[in-house]
């Protein structure tokens, strides 16, 4: 059920942020703000912050924000239809029964069929497992130690022994080549016809939370490359927003969720009683996931690879968990390479065992950069420490907590309490003299920051547009929508800079036009605290940090992406070219 969006805008323009947050907690004015105690924490000084000019809310402790629908959305646990609904009430609007467009009815129909073809390919992958084409898929499983029951309850199967075998079955169906097509069960070739790249694999169907397939993982029976071959992203298969696994570890009675990265891993955990795993699609593990998972517990366990890129992508997730408000904890696999290796040697109780003793993800961060260090040499140890308190710092605002973990890294790694907490105060007030935009020091720092670090200013440029919107002129000098790499902060500048354009920059409509799961992070966008600017110069500075901090982060991603693409190779020396002359010239704000 929907409502238009101008009705939804006209429900929003009558109820105003403050009156009607007003209504739920007590609100005192502060500047040009309103705060008061955050309703999404335990909070308790007054972090949350409601600010009438931009009709938007925001905690500066939990990272909670939106606008008024958002707040009341969160506040009474209800949908958005029925947030509007609620509004609509209290401004005496009058509802439309809403009725579904023909479009949308379209839409949702061809989402159907294509849960049909996923689910006819399903059996059809099932069957052959179970019949004498798929005994080698058979004796693969059983040689990996699975069950029947295992392989029966996750549906696992077998894709034949050519790509046009399940073509067939479906379109013997009664399915149209474009619905196969569409299902990304096959594709069209010169040389085969419409044919599925699955054949000669052993098939693990993907679930929603519905027990509905919405997507398909293949491995090779050996040692063949590519290792997995996964379903591409379809009108029903978001790979962002859904897990593998969780569809029974929702109804888990573990009060705790195990993240991990791969289907093998997943399953060898449920076999082995640990029905609370689950792991990302053959992607990073994203926002929208993490979110997904906060609403089930804020208890998980990461039981990632022990290898290199395992310990770095358990990093990443540790991140991504905490702004779900989720402090996850490590498991510490080794000597095993991963749960399924680990369950497998030293069985269940083994694993229990390790999940109790998981390590704190800060103290896991910790001992992580450790290995950056040479702890014998004095020089470098002294920079361990620094990082220690940079890290104290950005991972916890809140004082008392920060000095919680002080003392007990600090006796961990015997340094002396005293000595840190200067450098803790060090590093804070010279975080607030300039240096949310000065440029972290290029030294040890790994790519994944460099990464975060350029997302972090793409952020604040658009913070700082929203402030001030007569800045779009001068920022569009340097900077174009393109070069926003985050798909989100892409989407904002793109919808911002045409808004200012016209005139017409309503932030709580941006936030509205994104989805449920997105709209906290642009909500931040709109209500960040910018650093103090206190002289012309500092403003100048700051403003060419952040486009050049920009600029230099859409270099790196688009030359990482250019594969042999000739005139990608050309625009991309374009541009270090302009980047360069950034760097030497400066940047103006004339
Ligand atoms: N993956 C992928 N494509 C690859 C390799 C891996 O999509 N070529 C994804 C799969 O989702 C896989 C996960 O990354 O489950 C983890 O990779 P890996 O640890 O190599 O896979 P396992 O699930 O442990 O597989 P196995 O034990 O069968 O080797
Ligand atoms: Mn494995």
């Amino acid at each position: 059920m929907y409502y238009s969006d101008e009705l939804v805008a006209q429900v929003r323009q009558s109820s105003d942020i403050v009156d009607v947050v007003g209504s739920y907690i007590s609100l005192t004015k502060k500047g040009a703000n309103y705060v008061g105690i955050c309703p999404f924490h335990n909070d308790h000084s007054p972090s949350f912050s409601v600010s009438r000019s931009k009709q938007i809310y925001k905690c500066f402790a939990c990272g909670e924000a939106g606008n008024v629908i958002t707040f009341v959305m969160k506040y009474e646990n209800i949908t958005f239809v029925e947030a509007v609904k609620l509004l609509a009430d209290r401004a005496g609007i009058k509802l439309p029964e809403v009725s579904v467009s023909a479009e949308e009815k379209r839409k949702s129909d061809k989402k159907l069929r294509l849960l049909e073809v996923n689910k006819e390919a399903a059996t059809f992958f099932y069957r052959c497992l179970r019949s004498p084409h798929g005994e080698r898929g058979m004796k693969y499983f059983k040689d990996r130690g699975l069950s029947d029951e295992t392989i029966n309850k996750f549906g696992l199967g077998f894709a034949g022994v050519n790509g046009r075998e399940v073509v067939e079955v479906l379109r013997k169906k009664g399915f149209s080549d474009e619905e196969i097509r569409d299902s990304g069960i096959a594709s069209v070739s010169e040389k085969n016809g419409l044919s599925s790249p699955f054949w000669n694999r052993v098939m693990y169907p993907i679930m929603d939370a519905n027990h509905r397939v919405i997507g398909f993982g293949g491995r090779v029976l050996g040692d063949a490359k590519p290792k997995y071959l996964n379903s591409p992203e379809t009108d029903i298969f978001d790979k962002r927003r859904n897990l593998y696994g969780f569809v029974f570890a929702r109804n888990s009675r573990a009060g705790n969720l195990i993240l991990c990265e791969g289907y093998m891993d997943v399953i060898a955990m449920h076999q082995a009683g640990f029905s609370q795993a689950v792991a990302s699609l053959g992607t990073a593990f994203t926002q929208e996931q993490a979110n997904l998972l906060s609403r089930y517990t804020k208890k998980v366990f990461l039981a990632y690879d022990s290898d290199g890129p395992g310990v770095k992508a358990a990093l990443r997730a540790i991140d991504i968990l905490k702004s779900a408000d989720i402090s996850g904890r490590v498991i510490d696999m080794r000597p095993a390479k991963d749960p399924d290796e680990f369950i497998k040697a030293y069985g269940s109780e083994a694993f229990q065992k390790r999940i109790d003793e998981a390590e704190n993800s800060f103290y896991f961060l910790i001992r992580t950069i450790e290995g950056d260090y040479n702890q014998s040499d004095p020089e470098q140890r002294t920079q361990f420490y620094k990082a220690i308190a940079v890290k104290l710092c950005e991972n916890f605002p809140e004082p008392l907590e920060r000095e919680n973990y002080l003392q007990a890294i600090c006796e961990r790694y015997g340094i002396n309490t005293e000595n840190m907490r200067n450098l803790v105060t060090e590093y804070a007030s010279a975080k607030l003299a300039v240096p949310v935009y000065q440029k972290p020091k290029q030294t040890s720092q790994t790519k994944a920051t460099q990464e975060d670090s350029g997302k972090i200013a793409e952020s604040m440029l658009l913070t700082w547009l929203t402030d001030e919107p007569e800045m779009l002129p001068k920022i569009k000098k340097y900077i174009s929508v393109q070069d926003f790499t985050d798909e989100i902060y892409r989407k904002v500048a793109e919808r911002v800079f045409s808004d200012i354009e016209n005139d017409c920059l309503d932030p709580p409509a941006v936030i509205d036009s994104f989805e449920e799961e997105e709209k906290n992070l642009v909500a931040n966008i709109f209500q960040a605290k910018m650093p103090e600017i206190t002289s012309e110069d500092e403003r100048k500075r700051a403003f060419s940090d952040i486009i050049i901090r920009v600029k230099e982060n859409s270099y790196n991603f688009f030359s990482e992406n250019i594969g042999n693409d000739m005139s990608k190779m050309m625009d991309s020396i374009k541009l270090k070219k302009e980047l360069e002359s950034l760097k030497q010239k400066g940047v103006s704000l004339e």
